[in-house]
């Protein structure tokens, strides 16, 4: 009999319930998104956040349980995120979550949220162990070698901003809406990628580590000279601009997923897998890039589907499923935690992501 496991999230601005079984079926994945609370403030308030988090979660777990015509008493055990992420919403979760297991007699497993993120590609494809994967969306960016569901070997990460936050100030500049990166990427279909030569940061140096805030600077530098030259901005100079800036993270993303490859091949030849998780995924100039650099590589080249890309409380269900296979109860002691790098062995990442701490 197949055993099920209620995902619980509310590590950001997505309040999330899921239901999935351990022969990897998703009988529901429920995301309640917050994003009209925010848009006014131009970014995730995160007391808003942990309110809208409190009131939200009872709705998202029963519709979670509703579509899959179960009740609790038929969910095997309970996985919650409880960090990294804003602590006020990380909190709602995990107290949510405990009111469950005590009031169920169910067990109760706290998840790291990019443990959740980094085993997705086993949920959607069941690729083995071990494959290198890069995390990149508006909260993270880094590159891990998974080795089990509870070993990761983090090669590199973002210094300063994750690139979704920077498509989403780059949006936020030139008048487009949010989310920027959609917004961006479609202005940058009809521009010239070679009008302006953004800076590739981090590019001459060695490693894995990555920098995008310098790029947001160096967009809104060009955006005043144009200003003040011409006293505005042509559909083309934005189309241009985002084409551009769209160029310069595509080849850093690239240029760096070569060298974590290279890296990762050198330990694990017998694995040539790399797949990617986050919503920047969704880019196709960046998809692109990083399927070019898998293909020369001789590297199977994989991406979830959107849904389970972006955050969603299936990647924590199922998180919970891997950890419970190989006896593991989780975080122990189950508290919320803003700061949690998957890889303790590594020196602490400098940024955070406009989503809170990640790593
Ligand atoms: O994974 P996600 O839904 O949430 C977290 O950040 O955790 O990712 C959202 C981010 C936003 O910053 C958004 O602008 C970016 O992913 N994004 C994109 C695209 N679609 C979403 N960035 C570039 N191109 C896209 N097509
Ligand atoms: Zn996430």
């Amino acid at each position: 009999m197949a055993r099920h496991f209620l995902g619980i999230e509310s590590s950001c601005d997505d309040t999330a319930a899921a239901i999935v079984s351990d022969d990897r079926r998703i009988l529901s994945s429920v995301v309640v998104d917050q994003a009209a609370l925010h848009e006014a403030f131009g970014g995730v308030v995160p007391e808003i956040a942990a309110r809208a988090h409190a009131e939200k979660l009872d709705v998202a777990i029963e519709s979670a349980l509703r579509q899959a015509d179960m009740a609790l008493r038929d969910i095997d055990a309970i996985s919650v995120t409880s960090g990294p992420g804003l602590i006020g919403g990380v909190i709602s979760g995990v107290m949510m979550a405990r009111g469950l297991a005590v009031g169920t007699g169910k067990p109760l497993i706290g998840l790291n949220h990019l443990a959740g993120h980094a085993l997705t590609p086993r949920l959607t494809d069941d690729i083995p162990f071990p494959y290198l994967i890069l995390l990149v969306s508006g909260g993270h960016c880094q590159f891990l070698i998974v080795h089990a569901p509870d070993r990761f070997h983090r090669l590199g990460g973002t210094i300063d901003d994750a690139p979704g936050e920077a498509f989403d100030k780059s949006a936020r500049v030139l008048g487009l809406p949010q989310p920027g990166g959609p917004a961006v990427e479609a202005a940058a279909q009809s521009g010239d990628p070679t009008r302006f030569r953004f800076p590739r940061p981090l590019l001459n140096r060695p490693g894995c580590d990555l920098s995008f805030s310098g790029l947001k600077t160096a967009l809104v530098r060009e955006r005043d000279a144009l200003m003040a030259d011409k006293g505005g901005l042509t559909e083309q100079d934005r189309a241009d601009l985002c084409a551009s800036f769209q160029a310069a993270i595509t080849d850093v993303l690239s240029e760096k997923a070569r060298r974590a490859i290279a890296v990762y091949l050198a330990g694990n030849p017998r694995n040539p897998a790399f797949a990617v998780a986050g919503g920047v995924a969704a880019n196709r100039s960046i998809r692109a890039g990083l399927e070019t650099v898998s293909s020369e590589n001789g590297v199977v080249f994989s991406a979830p589907p959107l849904a389970l890309c972006t955050d969603n409380a299936a990647m924590i269900a199922w998180a919970g499923i891997e950890l419970d296979r190989i006896g593991s109860k989780g975080a122990e002691p189950l508290v919320a935690r803003p700061r949690w790098p998957l890889d303790d062995a590594q020196p602490a990442l400098l940024g955070s992501g406009k989503k809170g701490a990640k790593a």
